[in-house]
């Protein structure tokens, strides 16, 4: 039987927070979530389009519990604070969802001066997860879902001289590098989880081809990027659609963590287990990344949270 959101559990007492949630895909899993009961954080980088997302969740499930915080995961700085703040707060949490992304943007860097995609996507996310953890890894139960894509299929293998900026920059090179690191941080953090014993898994998944602002932010940001956009989008299913193996991959009670869930039919249906590239399941790629993404995002070493292999 076809896995839809009506089979999410009811998630009173449950903390989910969800980056880039103020649209699209990661829009859609807040309002689903918030349908069942969860209170949600909305991580958004505009005040004013998070408060807008809250609104519209707010109109249809009026008790939802949501919250807007601000976090641009292009800036690490921007990512401490959040982090450090909802840390100070000493709740646990009980779900993270890494859903912020940009595809195939013009060249730009993040405040730090990486590659806006591979910045935001990844970097962003793995600062991000990482030092959430003094609230993720004493909840069990708890997840960490990440976000990747089919894009990721067109890296051949993770090129890091490439995301450290060395190169002609070549916009989906960048994507499908970005969504390559995504899953390959999902492995690996599941992988490092589980030798130390800690009770929270990380699952990976894509929603297909779905109707969103992706293409319209990204690549297409002229004049006649609304029109274009809206034909590209009528190929697509509806981004609710989009977001079931999010919410699949965030509370189907069989996962084990190291997962990758998506479409049954490839770019669109319902969620399912799918496989990932080879590369993506490159032990020795997924040890460089995350060794250069620590030195990247300036996380100690030595903090328990950067889960060093001794
Ligand atoms: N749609 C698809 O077909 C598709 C396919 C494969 C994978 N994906 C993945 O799905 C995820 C969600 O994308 P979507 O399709 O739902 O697109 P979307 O509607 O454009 O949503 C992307 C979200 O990310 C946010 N964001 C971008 N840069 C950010 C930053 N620096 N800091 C914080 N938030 C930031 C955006 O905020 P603003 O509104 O402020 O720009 C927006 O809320 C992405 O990871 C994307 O790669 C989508």
């Amino acid at each position: 039987m076809a896995w839809t959101a009506d089979q999410i559990p009811n998630l009173k007492g449950k903390w989910a927070v969800i980056t880039g949630a103020n649209s699209g895909i990661g829009w859609q899993a807040a309002r689903a979530l918030a349908r069942r009961r969860a209170r949600v954080t909305l991580a958004v980088r505009n005040r004013e389009r998070g408060e807008d997302a809250k609104a519209r969740i707010l109109a249809e499930v009026q008790s939802a519990e949501i919250d807007v915080r601000l976090l641009d995961l292009a800036d690490l700085d921007s990512v401490r604070s959040f982090a450090e703040a909802l840390v100070a707060e000493g709740k646990p949490l009980d779900l993270l969802i890494n859903n912020a992304g940009v595809m195939a943007t013009s060249y730009g860097t993040t405040r730090q001066g990486y590659e806006l995609q591979f910045g935001t996507n990844h970097l962003g996310h793995f600062a991000l997860t990482l030092q959430l953890l003094p609230i993720l890894a004493g909840t069990t139960g708890a997840r960490v879902v990440t976000v990747s894509s089919m894009a990721h299929q067109m890296a051949k293998h993770l090129d890091l001289a490439y995301v450290r900026g060395g190169g002609r920059y070549r916009r989906f090179e960048s994507y499908a590098q970005s969504k390559l690191a995504n899953l390959l941080f999902a492995y690996e953090l599941d992988r490092r989880l589980k030798r130390r014993g800690l009770p929270l898994k990380s699952i990976a998944c894509h929603p297909g081809f779905a109707a969103t602002s992706l293409v319209e932010n990204g690549m297409l940001k002229s004049a006649w990027a609304k029109p274009l956009a809206r034909i590209v989008n009528r190929f697509a299913q509806p981004s609710e659609m989009g977001a079931l193996p999010t919410l699949y991959a965030a509370t189907h009670p069989d996962l084990e963590g190291g997962e990758y869930v998506g479409p049954d039919r490839g770019s669109r249906g319902y969620p399912v287990v799918v496989s990932s590239s080879p590369a993506s399941r490159d032990l020795a790629a997924a040890r460089e990344l995350w060794s250069a993404s620590l030195e990247m995002t300036g996380i100690p070493r030595d903090a328990w949270y950067a889960l060093e292999d001794e």
